[in-house]
Order: structure tokens, then C-alpha cells, then sequence
């Protein structure tokens, strides 16, 4: 793997990479990290899943940005498209969900996880999930994605990775959460209708700034690291 910026590195070692970038948490959340991978006409999954859009270097980067979180947070709709399961890295992942449409004996929960939830969520699902996870509630008909972000804050996590979905991304996105933005841009021309990295409501203001602050490519894939300008 070859650094291109900020200065040109041979041989550079994706986890060395990733843990010496410093990620300071704002003093009411943690630190927001998104990562993504998009084919170069954007898209987001190919037959609803996103596994064929890598390659073994992707592997490799996905991993170290892994090992820098604290909590992964993911939407229910990304845990049941691509069949989640544990970290390796001992990070909990954190499935946000209004439905509580998720089954405690899914490969996910062979390890106690978090569930961040709402009021509108059914009674008899949270407690069938909290046999197998500590639910979080924050807010009433959808998780207030700010008010989620805190109370993962509180359970002492300073570094969150998203790993999406695009709908979740784009809420992060129209809050101005996002501190830092990790992509992977794969040479596929996919065509179809699978969602940009981020969908959602428009933004209340300005598009947030992002400045370029490292580019790393195995010769295919290209891994681009965004932080807040
Ligand atoms: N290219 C990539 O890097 C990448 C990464 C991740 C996913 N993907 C692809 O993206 C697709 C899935 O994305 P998606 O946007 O449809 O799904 P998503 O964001 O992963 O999940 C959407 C679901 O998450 C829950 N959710 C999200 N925001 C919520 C909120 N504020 N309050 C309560 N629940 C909330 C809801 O679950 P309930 O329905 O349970 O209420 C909602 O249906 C898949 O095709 C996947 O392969 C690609």
C-alpha cells in the first residue's frame, strides 16, 4: 500500500496509519467516524450488498479503521443486508432501529451488543433484545441521532465509527456530526439504483467542509481520509 499525500510513502502499513491519526471527541459526543465504500459512479452496494465492491486491500483498511473504534454503529437495515456478526477488535456494535425488527439469535448477538433505539419500538421486542444487548432509548418515533451519539458518549466510547447505511449516514450528515469521513473508492462502474453514501433530509445550512488530509492506494482501490476542515 502507497501513500500519495500529504507526501509520497513507498511501503506504508494501513493499522500504523489509522491509529496514529489523533481524534479528539467534541466535549458533548465522541469523535464521528464514517466509512464507506463506493464504486467510481457512487454506488453503495451491488445486489444489495456492498461485499463486491472490495478487494483484498479493502480488507486490510477496513480492518485498522476497525481498531480505532471504540462502538460501531450501524442501521438494522446494513446489519440484515449484509449478515453483521461480531467485531474482531472487541468493539461493540451499536444497530440503530425503530422497529426492533431484528432477531436475538442472529450471528451478531453471539456477543452482548448495544441497540439504539425509540419509543415507537414495540415493548416484547426490546425486552427480547435486551437478553442479548443493552438498549439504548433516544427518542420517539426515530432515534435522535445526536441524542444516540451522547448517550454512547456517557458509556464511555470516544471514537465512533459508522459503517452505514446511506440513510443513517445521511442523518449524521444533515446534523453536522460527521468529524471525519473514510473512503474507499472501488474501479467499478455499477450502475443501478443503490444509494449514495448519504441519504437523507436536506441540510439546514451550509455543506459541511471536509479537507483531505491523507490518500493511500494498493494500485486499484484508492482510500481517501476526509476530516472536518
Ligand atoms: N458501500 C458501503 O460501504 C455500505 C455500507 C453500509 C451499507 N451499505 C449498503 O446499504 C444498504 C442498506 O442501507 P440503508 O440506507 O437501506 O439502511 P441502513 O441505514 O443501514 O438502515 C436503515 C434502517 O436503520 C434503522 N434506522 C436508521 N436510522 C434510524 C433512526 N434515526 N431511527 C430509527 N431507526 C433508524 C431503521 O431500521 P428498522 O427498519 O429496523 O426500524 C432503518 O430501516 C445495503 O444495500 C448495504 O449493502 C453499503
Amino acid at each position: 500500500v502507497r501513500q500519495l499525500l500529504p507526501r509520497l510513502l513507498d511501503e506504508v502499513d494501513p493499522a500504523a496509519l489509522y491509529a496514529a491519526d489523533l481524534r479528539p471527541a467534541p466535549a458533548d459526543r465522541p469523535w464521528v467516524l464514517v466509512n464507506m465504500i463506493a464504486s467510481v459512479d457512487g454506488g453503495t452496494a451491488v445486489d444489495g450488498r456492498s461485499g463486491s465492491l472490495g478487494g483484498p486491500g479493502d480488507k486490510a483498511v477496513f480492518a485498522a479503521i476497525r481498531a480505532v473504534a471504540d462502538v460501531v454503529l450501524v442501521g438494522a437495515g446494513t446489519v440484515r443486508a449484509e449478515g453483521y456478526g461480531p467485531t474482531r477488535t472487541g468493539a461493540r456494535i451499536a444497530v440503530v432501529t425503530a422497529s426492533g425488527d431484528l432477531s436475538p439469535d442472529l450471528r451478531l448477538f453471539a456477543e452482548r451488543q448495544l441497540v439504539v433505539t425509540c419509543e415507537r419500538c414495540p415493548a416484547a421486542r426490546r425486552e427480547a433484545l435486551a437478553a442479548v444487548a443493552d438498549v439504548i432509548v433516544a427518542g420517539d418515533e426515530r432515534v435522535d441521532v445526536r441524542a444516540a451519539l451522547a448517550a454512547l458518549g456517557e458509556r464511555g466510547a470516544s471514537v465512533v465509527l459508522c459503517e452505514g447505511g446511506p440513510s443513517l449516514n445521511g442523518q449524521l450528515v444533515a446534523d453536522d456530526l460527521v468529524d471525519e469521513w473514510c473512503l474507499t473508492l472501488s474501479p467499478l462502474l455499477v450502475g443501478g439504483a443503490s444509494p449514495r453514501a448519504a441519504l437523507g433530509p436536506p441540510l439546514a445550512g451550509d455543506p459541511t467542509r471536509l479537507r483531505l488530509d491523507r490518500l493511500v492506494t494498493d494500485g486499484e482501490l484508492c482510500f481517501a481520509r476526509y476530516v472536518r476542515a
